[in-house]
Parts: structure tokens; sequence; C-alpha cells
């Protein structure tokens, strides 16, 4: 082709441009070429300024050769572009292969917290005899918490409990107001204190037989060493037509011997007082104190561990259950105590710290096979 512009041959340039395209290595080499060919003081561009010397002819045929030569460079460059694309995805596809069909590797870093640990393993024991899981709301109705449990407005054990209240609500009458005729306080939101609230819900969503054990959350106002305001409790409760003191003997003496892994440990029931249960029992384990040092079996001595008793009859009857025709029993125990008991944690606060390290020390594999009564048999530090 003639040097049409005096300057340069378009098809020498055009050449030249290819060479240096197949050259660029990377988006960035590329984008130079671009820049060296087409940009404000690029090599064509340049051309095109110099097309304005010519006589019209000359220009008309120069400017056709210039802006093909144009086209071809932009294509060339286009397709440079999609083939550097092309092979970025085909070393990233190369570099993250991953081989499905290896066997999973565990970090190990993962642990089951000590509460949810011991919530599945005594839910396990009730679970064996029978028992099904029951869940109430963490914010509750006066009603349920207190009123229905036989703890009217007035009585001194709402102050026990340290409730938290919730601000009243405005404009809205609860199903409970309208059916007690606006009992003072009956619908007045509360955190739950206890989870005793779920055996009221549940007896008055379903008949008897009931056999049911409620793991949950709690809240009281009240923060130390041995308090936090917030803990969590497990409910149990088994209402049946011939149901009598001695279940509820058998029964919870069976899940702490099961639960605490020693065949013959000592159980103890003391009289107590709830008001929604009568007669109650406070349920203590045989432990010995020798030598300042708390160890869990025969020994002389005695711990607490949880309240229990048979269901009130004005409890059956708030529930629209026949006191006559069914009795119950009912319990109730705080899981951090028993934990704590179970295994060794001395300071009832560091179970919310999160503190990694704790929880690698207290913590469980997660695939950890758990005997379901004494815990992993290989776990984490707990032993
Ligand atoms: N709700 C009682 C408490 O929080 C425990 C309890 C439950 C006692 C069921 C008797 C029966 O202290």
């Amino acid at each position: 082709m003639n040097d049409v512009t005096g300057l340069a041959d378009p098809s020498r340039l055009i050449e030249a441009a290819r060479v240096d395209i197949a050259a660029a290595s990377s988006p960035e080499a590329l984008e130079e070429v671009r820049v060296r060919y087409l940009g404000r003081r690029g090599q064509l561009t340049l051309m095109m300024r110099d097309l304005g010397a010519l006589d019209p002819d000359a220009r008309r045929r120069a400017g056709a050769e210039l802006n093909d030569a144009k086209d071809r460079i932009t294509a060339a460059l286009g397709e440079a572009a999609a083939r550097l694309g092309r092979a970025a995805l085909e070393q990233r596809l190369a570099a993250e292969r991953a081989d499905v069909t290896l066997p999973v590797q565990f970090t190990s870093e993962g642990r089951i917290h000590p509460i949810s640990q011991t919530i599945d393993e005594i839910v396990a024991i009730f679970g064996e005899m029978g028992f099904v899981v029951a869940e109430g709301p963490h914010i509750e109705e006066d009603f349920y918490n207190f009123t229905a449990l036989n703890i009217p407005p007035e009585h001194p054990a709402r102050q026990e409990h340290d409730t938290f209240y919730l601000p009243p609500r405005r404009g809205r009458q609860s199903n409970r107001e309208a059916t007690l005729g606006a009992a003072d306080d009956g619908s007045r939101l509360v955190l739950r204190t206890h989870t005793s609230p779920v055996q009221i819900r549940t007896m008055l969503a379903q008949q008897p037989p009931i056999r049911i054990i409620v793991p949950g959350r709690t809240f009281r106002a009240d923060h130390d060493a041995t308090h936090s305001p917030m803990f969590h409790q497990v409910e149990g409760l088994v209402v049946d037509r011939s149901t009598h003191m001695g279940h509820l003997k058998g029964c919870l003496i069976e899940f702490c011997r099961a639960f605490f892994g020693i065949d013959d440990l000592p159980v103890r029931f003391r009289p107590s007082y709830f008001p929604f249960t009568e007669p109650s029992a406070e349920v203590d384990i045989g432990c010995s104190r020798a030598g300042g040092r708390l160890e869990i079996g025969a020994g002389g001595d005695w711990l607490e561990i949880l309240g229990s008793g048979m269901v009130h009859p004005k409890v059956l009857h708030n529930c629209g259950i026949d006191p006559a025709q069914y009795q119950g029993f009912a319990f109730g125990m705080g899981i951090e105590r028993v934990a704590m008991l179970k295994y060794g944690i001395p300071d009832l606060r560091t179970f919310y710290d999160s503190d990694f390290r704790w929880l690698r020390h207290y913590g469980f594999l997660p695939l950890d096979v758990p005997s379901l009564v004494q815990g992993p048999l290989n776990g984490a530090g707990a032993a």
C-alpha cells in the first residue's frame, strides 16, 4: 500500500500493532498498546491529524484507509482482551480446584457449650422415660408466670422472684385480661422468672396424659458470684390419672443417678414449700466436703439440686383439669448449677463470658458421641 500520508504506511502500522498486541501478556500491557496507537498522542491519532494537509482527493482515500486501520486495531485489541480474560479465568480455576471427594477436614475449633451439653444430657435421660420437650416464650404474661401457678398478686413469692417487669401495654387488652375481668396485672408482661409457666401453657393446650421436659432461659434481677440475671432451668411435668408421690421419687432418683453417673447416689426428699405444688419437696444428693473439697456421692453430707412436688389441685383447676380425676408431679432445676457440679466449673459468671480459652477447656467436641448420660467419653477438658 502507498504511503498515503507521507508519514507512515497504515498497513505497516496495523502489522506493528498486531505484534505488540500479541506480546501483551496482561490487561495492563494491553492498555499500554492501545494508548500507543489509539491514545490522544498515539501513532494512528497523529496520522489522522496530518490528513488536513492533503488535497481533498488524497484526504478521502487516506482517511478511509486510516479508519479501516483503526477498526482493525480496535478489533485486535478486543480479541486480545477476551483472550487474556479467558486465560485469567482458566488460571484461577486450575489454582482453586477443589476435590469434593476428599474427606472433610475438621479444624476442631468449635466447641459445644457446657449449658447446651447439659441440656442435651437431661433431655436424653427424660426422653428415655417417655418425656417430650416443650417450650414457651421468654416474655411471659404475669398470668402464666404467677397467677395460674397459684401465686396471686399480693403473694410474697412475687418479691422473692426479683421479677423484670416490662412496661405496661397500652390500649390493648389481652385474652387473659378479658376472661379474668381485667385482674389487676394479669396481663402485665414479665421476663419469665422460671420455666413453670410452660406447665400452665401445656395443661391449657392439651389433656392428660402429659409428660413434658422444658429446658430454657429464665430471668431474675439478681447478679453476684452465684446469680446471673439470665440463667437456665429445666422443668418437668407429669399429669395422669393415678400419678403419685412414689412416681415423683422414683423418677427423680433415677434421673439424679443417671445424670451424675453414680448408680448408688444417695437422694433425699426434704419437705419444702412452693405455691404451685402440695406437698413440695426439695431434692438433695449425697456428697462429701471432706478437706474442703466437694465430691458427689456417698459421704454423709447433702447438696440441694432441685425443687419438686405434687401439682397443686388449684393449678390443675386453673388449667381446666379436674383434680378429682387427675394428679401430677412437677420439678424445676437450675441447669448452670448441675453443670457446675458435674463438670467442676467453679464460677457461674464464666458461662457467659464467651472466653474462647474457657470454652476450649470446658466445652465439648461436636462430633464426639456423648454417652447419653455421662457426657462425651473422650471430650474436651471438662472430665
Ligand atoms: N419453679 C420453681 C423455682 O423456680 C421450681 C419448681 C418447679 C418447684 C416445679 C416445684 C415444681 O424455684
